[in-house]
């Protein structure tokens, strides 16, 4: 590698973002704009293989723009952009179907996982995992920060590039490494058989990170918890709330709290709004600047613009490579090309 990495990561605009999806995923590819050449896209093909609303589809994508942004993520130190906006992508997509065993395929767990949630198994969804490889592959990127349930993916998006070269003897695409953080599964706000569940829009268990004011106090005053009475001790471990909170604090609080537990006299009403204090510290500024931007639509549709002729003259860039590596003519000037 020369120069700094190229740190590609995509989120899907499928409905509002959740703590899960901030600590799991957004948290950490936002810290990591800073080390290396930032590419970050709204994963809006992906989001159709679930989403058919149009309306809907266009409004969690621009959503999910807001929710970046005002996360934190910099558009003048990295580039944010919608997946459609670079079309190349399902062109090399149809590329890596011609080189990917239809076995790799069948293995992906996440299929399954969809299929089990009720999901009609189109194929979209099926070929998710070759889309993803491309969307990683098409700008050669590097390092790859994902949440945890995304491994698979990455794999195969290493076994795609692989193939890939194999077959065309050409070292067109780099293999890229994923980076995963240490935060396990964020738990749901319910429980499920007495077990944590994960928080997930599919499971209804989800607290919204952009959630303020009421419906917030709502959502967080009504997170199961056991019938242990204010006086007994508890322990934090089994505690849905106790995770939650421990996302936020830091470890001395975190220790301070569980001795509470610990000790009893303590009920979770007072952990409930310790946590509801957590969440409006950490997102109250996040929530003023994405009011901002919700209000001035043009500047966010610019910072997407600026993303995409980046992101797409990357694209085209590796485009060139691969028409040149598998003999696919093109009416452009290529060199030693026969249509050239
Ligand atoms: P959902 O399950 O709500 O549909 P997604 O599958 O769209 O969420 O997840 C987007 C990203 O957020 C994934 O990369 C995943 O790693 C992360 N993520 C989602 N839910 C959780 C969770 N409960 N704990 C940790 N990470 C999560
Ligand atoms: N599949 C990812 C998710 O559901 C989103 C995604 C699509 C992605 N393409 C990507 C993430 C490329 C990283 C790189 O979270």
């Amino acid at each position: 590698m020369s120069g700094q990495p190229r740190i590609l990561s995509g989120i899907q605009p499928s409905g509002a973002l959740h703590l899960g999806n901030y600590f799991g995923a957004i948290k950490q590819y936002i810290e990591l704009q800073t080390q290396g050449e930032g590419l970050y896209f709204l994963a809006n093909y992906h989001a159709m293989s679930t989403i058919q609303d149009p309306r809907l589809l266009h409004e969690y994508t621009h959503d999910a723009a807001l929710d970046l942004l005002a996360l934190g993520l910099d558009p003048n130190r990295a580039f944010l952009f919608r997946q459609s906006d670079v079309p190349e992508l399902t062109e090399l997509t149809w590329i890596f179907f011609c080189v990917t065993g239809k076995g790799l395929l069948d293995r992906a767990v996440s299929f399954k996982d969809k299929l089990a949630q009720g999901l009609k198994p189109n194929l979209g969804l099926y070929n998710y995992p070759v889309l993803m490889a491309a969307d990683i592959l098409i700008y050669r990127s590097h390092l790859v920060p994902v949440g945890g349930d995304q491994k698979q993916h990455l794999e195969m998006s290493r076994d795609i590039a692989t193939y890939f070269n194999q077959t065309y003897d050409t070292d067109v695409f780099p293999l890229p490494e994923a980076r995963h953080n240490e935060t396990p599964n964020v738990p749901g706000t319910t429980k499920d058989a007495g077990t944590f569940q994960k928080m997930s829009k599919s499971y209804g268990n989800t607290i919204e990170i952009f959630l303020e004011g009421k419906p917030l106090r709502q959502a967080v005053m009504s997170i199961q918890t056991d019938s242990t009475p204010v006086e007994a001790p508890k322990d934090p471990d089994r505690c849905i709330v106790f995770a939650l909170y421990s996302l936020f604090a830091t470890p001395e609080e975190k220790s301070k709290l569980a001795e509470s537990y610990r000790a009893g006299g303590m009920g979770y009403g007072a952990v409930k709004k310790a946590l509801l204090a957590k969440i409006d510290e950490t997102f109250g500024p996040a929530r003023e600047r994405r009011k901002q931007l919700a209000a001035d639509p043009d500047t966010v549709e610019d910072i997407l613009r600026r993303g995409a002729a980046h992101a797409r003259g990357l694209a085209r860039e590796t485009m060139e490579l691969v028409y040149q590596a598998t003999g696919i003519a093109k009416l452009t000037k290529l060199k030693g090309h026969p249509a050239g």
